[in-house]
């Protein structure tokens, strides 16, 4: 079983992704993950931002294991610098592999896999046995995401939060190549209506009942 889970930054698709993985003995890849692990190469790249840019798709056909567990993936400037990253073309083409790789071949011998992105529904997988599109308002998202950061220990203020978003959200979807945008397939969940609990339960009776 394949499933493919695209949405907005912080709407909940990572944590529905994972949820479901978990229930049905999939293996789980956070594609945003692997865009954040170039970000971070990146940034560590003895160059201004403009120029060390024209090395990420080169970083990205680079990534190591280290590179993908790295404990800075989920800063606010990765997250600013992954959607960036995320918009060159030759990246993504050198992401592609891995990818769909990982659906075909699951690590540890599972009977599928669950990957979460932007582009999974669409591009990645366009043949995925199901698919959804999480979405929510964009306030309650940043709020989540801002009582997220606190309770982590970052310091961020709600408006910069929200502001963040709305510009990766912006960049996602208008960049020319791979666009975020539900594939027409797929199933669309409200996440700012339901607690986790709920999302999850509401997303499971289109897997187990796909009428
Ligand atoms: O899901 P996330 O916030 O971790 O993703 C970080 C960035 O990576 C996001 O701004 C867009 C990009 N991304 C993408 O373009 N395609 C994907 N399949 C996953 C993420």
């Amino acid at each position: 079983m394949i499933i493919a889970v695209d949405g907005t930054a912080a709407s909940g698709k990572g944590t529905l992704a994972k949820r479901l993985a978990d229930h049905f003995h999939l293996a789980h890849l956070d594609t945003g993950g692997l865009y954040r692990a170039v970000a971070l190469r990146v940034l560590r790249l003895p160059f201004p931002a403009d120029e060390a840019l024209t090395h990420a798709a080169s970083e990205a056909s680079q990534l190591t294991h280290d590179d993908l567990n790295h404990a800075d993936l989920r800063l606010e400037t990765t997250s600013a610098m992954a959607s960036r990253v995320a918009s060159i073309p030759a990246v993504r083409q050198a992401l592609l592999a891995y990818q769909q790789d990982f659906a075909a071949n699951p690590p540890n011998h599972a009977s599928g896999a669950v990957l979460d992105g932007r582009d999974i529904g669409t591009i990645i997988l366009p043949n995925a046995d199901i698919k959804f599109y999480c979405d929510a308002e964009i306030e309650i998202r940043a709020q989540r995401r801002h009582k997220e950061l606190i309770s982590r220990g970052e310091t961020a203020t709600y408006a910069d939060i929200l502001a963040g978003i709305a510009a990766r959200d912006n960049r996602d979807m208008n960049r020319p190549v791979a666009p975020l945008k539900p594939a027409e397939d797929a199933i669309r969940i409200n996440t700012g209506k339901y607690a986790i609990d709920q999302m999850v339960e509401q997303a499971m009776t289109y897997i187990v009942s796909p009428e």
